[in-house]
């Protein structure tokens, strides 16, 4: 999915580091305390669900798989998330400048009336539950996750959409002073996704909050991101600020970038190869190389839970 190397980058367009820690350093002086008090939901508590504090989580029944589970250090480690670098390593080591509290959640669109969340009001919304889920890359490779969230459609309740929304927009938190090479991928930021709203309702889709146990780590989409199993990984916006509900099926960052290689859709789906190579197999992180060869399954073994939401259609045109 990478367009331009870090080489090619003027100076001129990487964020001078003392900009990105003043701003760290107001952010975590309590300067931002009226944020949260004009939201009305009281003074936030900046403590709250930062990467690696626990979660509490009750069990799901939606737990979709009983495969080895991918290490923390590989979920951690291997990432993509463009806006802090390319390179799989990159948000790991950039992710750590995204400012995660005070966070709020904007819900436009096609709704009753627009709203704004707080963070720490959504956490509470409803019992946060481990949901271990397959998550296949359009690179071909996949790994086991187990995520903490619960689904999106009980969040999509509370933004009481007009019978006239049909999708779902996501926009990724962007603020171009933390953003790593900025111009390197040809993105036009901020990162957009959507879903159809029937597959943003099914239950699997899930508003996801962490993983393993803990706040989401930064670079795998803290405070908030969404994750939908049976489609390829770039459909599952990270750092989400933005919910727009429309009438029509929204721009998207990589149906943008190159519509022949990314669908809409995007459903994890080996008939329907990429232009440049197979979908067939997948190679799972973190396995001996030998075992990592797998053949990826169609909706990415979803297909009993979500496969009647595409009865009809042609997925080799809408891919
Ligand atoms: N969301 C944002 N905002 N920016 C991104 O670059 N990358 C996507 C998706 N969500 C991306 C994003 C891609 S290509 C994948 S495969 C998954 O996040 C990776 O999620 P992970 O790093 O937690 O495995």
């Amino acid at each position: 999915m990478l367009i331009r190397h870090p080489e090619l980058i003027p100076s001129s367009e990487i964020t001078p580091k003392e900009c990105y820690l003043n701003r760290r350093r107001f952010l975590s002086s309590g300067a931002f305390t009226a944020a949260g008090l004009a939201l009305g939901g009281g003074i936030l508590s900046a403590r709250e669900a930062f990467a690696g504090e626990k979660l509490q989580t009750v069990k799901s029944p939606l737990t979709t798989t009983g495969e080895e589970l991918t290490s923390y250090k590989d979920i951690t480690t291997y990432n993509n998330f463009y806006e802090f670098g390319t390179g799989k390593s990159e948000p790991a080591i950039y992710a750590k400048d995204l400012p995660v509290r005070p966070w709020t959640l904007r819900v436009e669109g096609k709704v009753k009336k627009p709203l704004t969340f707080d963070i720490d009001a959504l956490l509470k919304l409803r019992p946060l539950e481990d949901r271990v889920y397959r998550h296949r890359c359009v690179e071909a490779w996949s790994m086991v996750v187990p995520w903490i969230g619960y689904s999106l459609s009980e969040f999509i309740k509370q933004c009481e959409p007009l019978s006239s929304a049909k999708y779902v927009q996501f926009l990724s938190w962007y603020d171009k002073r933390y953003i790593h090479w900025p111009g390197q991928t040809g993105i036009h930021w901020p990162y957009s996704e959507g879903l159809r709203m029937d597959e943003a309702m099914h239950p699997l889709t899930l508003f996801t909050f962490g993983l393993y146990g803990e706040a989401l780590p930064n670079q795998n989409g803290a405070p908030v991101r969404v994750v939908v199993p049976w489609k390829y990984g770039f459909k599952s916006a990270k750092s989400i600020v933005a919910v727009k509900f429309l009438d029509h099926q929204p721009e998207t960052t990589w149906n943008d970038l190159a519509s022949d290689e990314y669908g809409f859709y995007s459903n994890v789906n080996p008939n329907v190869d990429h232009p440049r190579w197979s979908q067939k197999t997948e190679r799972r992180i973190g396995l001996p190389f030998y075992e990592q060869k797998r053949t990826t399954l169609f909706l990415n073994g979803y297909a009993d839970q979500v496969g009647s939401l595409y009865a009809g259609m042609n997925l080799k045109k809408d891919f």
